[in-house]
């Protein structure tokens, strides 16, 4: 565990992302002894008036897989603190009970560590950033850190997103901002590097030589229902594709980093989205599922994308004329996470016609985590024949034992511990909305319109052409399915 004497707190503790993600992610902390009794206290924060009890009840049911007790044991590491989001009062009491439970506690070591989690709205970050900054400091007679964990939406465009950037960049330094983008936390997102720069097979054929298109695709089988009334100010490029997708295309695309230093990888990131090209109208198609506007917090005129396709080009000498695919939609025939990175034919083919597809390499970033090589082999039996199979790491079958971790519990345990490298950086965020706001800003006025799609197919067909001319070839009569145990 961490030294010290660490105090976490939960802002918006009674709200659904604390309950649903940051409890449980400090819960699975604590199982894994990562949090300790004695060493750390657990705070939460919010309007409601409750009880400390009536705060646990609420989480209790959130906390999965474990003993009566080992939940009871957690639960008593948290007090409740009730107060509003911009007024002194409640943040007073807030760093009175902190203060409490560090002077209570023999620590011998010496240093304080405040760790606060906005698990709000970021129309209420700057005021409680001010609060935090004016009153729950760790006083400077401690050694120790403060730190702030946020997460998005950062704003709706680049103004927007400044605007925001600045008002917390008055009141906290970079590197007591943790951005958090939860696909950084993945499992095989965070493989990605190690996959690119440590395999000597992957170094020469990682360019325009050799590939002929790459998609990054994210798929969900269910609509908005139930958050419409936010959905509908966003969008599915606000939220799923200029963060979560662009995060996994700056793994893909980005150079070599001149270390593992957080920022070494950043600068690296930042590079690589300064080097993408305005994106063009005529590569975009952006669909809205038929029944999005019967939720009533929809307004009936709405344009707002449920479904986007948009192809970014980057001006490097790596990618020049590879177009990288992004795909996200809600309501479709399934639900996962890929990159799939196509290569071009094999030159002097001598089986002509007879093969099924290309090479494609394909990471499944959920469910059932996974790497797969889509290659041509000959047909096992008596005739020369060829057919599509595959090179296959299944994480289910090959890691047995693991138990692969949470995005959260990842991403906190790095706030811990102080390592910004799977957060994402002010300048990278400006990058990521430079790239996002022109075509953003021709929806919202209407210049693209939403075509309709019907819930559980692909989505638009017109994003099914738009890939084929874009060079993507879909291989006939093949496909991978994940490996089960016997
Ligand atoms: C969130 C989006 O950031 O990510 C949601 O706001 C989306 O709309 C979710 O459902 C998907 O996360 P995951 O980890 O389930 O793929």
């Amino acid at each position: 565990s961490e030294s010290g004497c660490l105090s976490i707190v939960v802002l918006g503790a009674s709200g659904d992302l604390a309950k649903k993600k940051t409890f449980p992610a400090l819960f699975h902390l604590f199982q894994q002894g990562f949090l300790q009794a004695g060493e750390v206290h657990i705070f939460g924060y919010a309007r409601s008036n409750l009880s400390d009890d009536g705060l646990r009840e609420r989480i209790r049911g959130y906390l999965k897989g474990a003993s009566d007790e080992h939940v009871s044991q957690f639960l008593q590491l948290i007090k409740y603190v009730s107060g509003s989001y911009d007024s002194g009062e409640g943040f007073e009491l807030l760093n009175n009970a902190i203060s409490e439970y560090e002077t209570s506690k023999n620590n011998e070591s010496g240093s304080y560590h405040r760790l606060f989690y906005l698990a709000l709205p970021p129309s209420v970050y700057p005021s409680v950033c001010k609060m935090i900054r004016s009153y729950c400091m760790n006083p400077y007679s401690h050694t120790g850190w403060t730190r702030v964990i946020v997460e998005k939406p950062f704003g709706k465009d680049l103004d927007s997103s400044e605007k925001l950037s600045a008002e917390l960049g008055k009141l906290f330094e970079e590197d007591q901002l943790y951005r958090i983008d939860h696909y950084l936390g993945k499992e095989l997102v965070q493989n990605l590097l190690v996959l690119r720069f440590a395999n000597r097979l992957f170094l020469p054929l990682w360019n325009r030589d050799n590939i002929a298109n790459v998609q990054i695709v994210f798929k969900e089988d269910f609509g908005t229902e139930g958050r419409g009334g936010y959905f509908d100010q966003y969008g599915i490029i606000r939220d799923i594709i200029q963060n979560h997708l662009l995060q996994v295309f700056c793994l893909v695309a980005m150079e070599k980093p001149v270390s593992l230093k957080p920022e070494h990888i950043r600068d690296e990131k930042v590079k690589v989205l300064q080097s993408v090209e305005p994106i063009k109208h005529e590569e975009v198609v952006i669909g809205q599922y038929d029944g999005y506007k019967d939720d009533p917090t929809v307004p009936d005129e709405s344009n707002t994308p449920t479904y986007a396709s948009v192809v970014l080009r980057v001006h490097n000498e790596r990618w020049e004329g590879v177009p990288f695919i992004l795909k996200a939609g809600k309501a479709l025939n399934s639900r996962k996470a890929e990159i799939r990175v196509q290569f071009k034919d094999a030159p002097g083919d001598i089986f002509r016609c007879k093969k099924q597809g290309r090479n494609e390499f394909v990471i499944r970033l959920q469910p059932s985590e996974a790497m797969y090589m889509k290659l041509t082999v000959k047909k096992p039996g008596l005739e020369m024949s060829t057919e599509q199979s595959e090179l296959d790491l299944s994480y289910g079958m090959r890691y047995q034992d693991v138990k692969i971790p949470e995005a959260y519990e990842r991403l906190i345990l790095d706030t811990i511990r102080g390592d910004q490298q799977h957060f994402v950086r002010r300048d990278e965020l400006r990058a990521a909305w430079e790239i996002f706001t022109p075509l953003l800003h021709d929806i919202d006025a209407g210049k693209l319109k939403s075509v309709s799609y019907k819930p559980g197919t692909r989505g638009p067909q017109e994003a099914d052409e738009m890939s084929r001319r874009m060079g993507y070839m879909q291989t006939h009569g093949y496909i991978w399915v994940p490996p089960t145990l016997a």
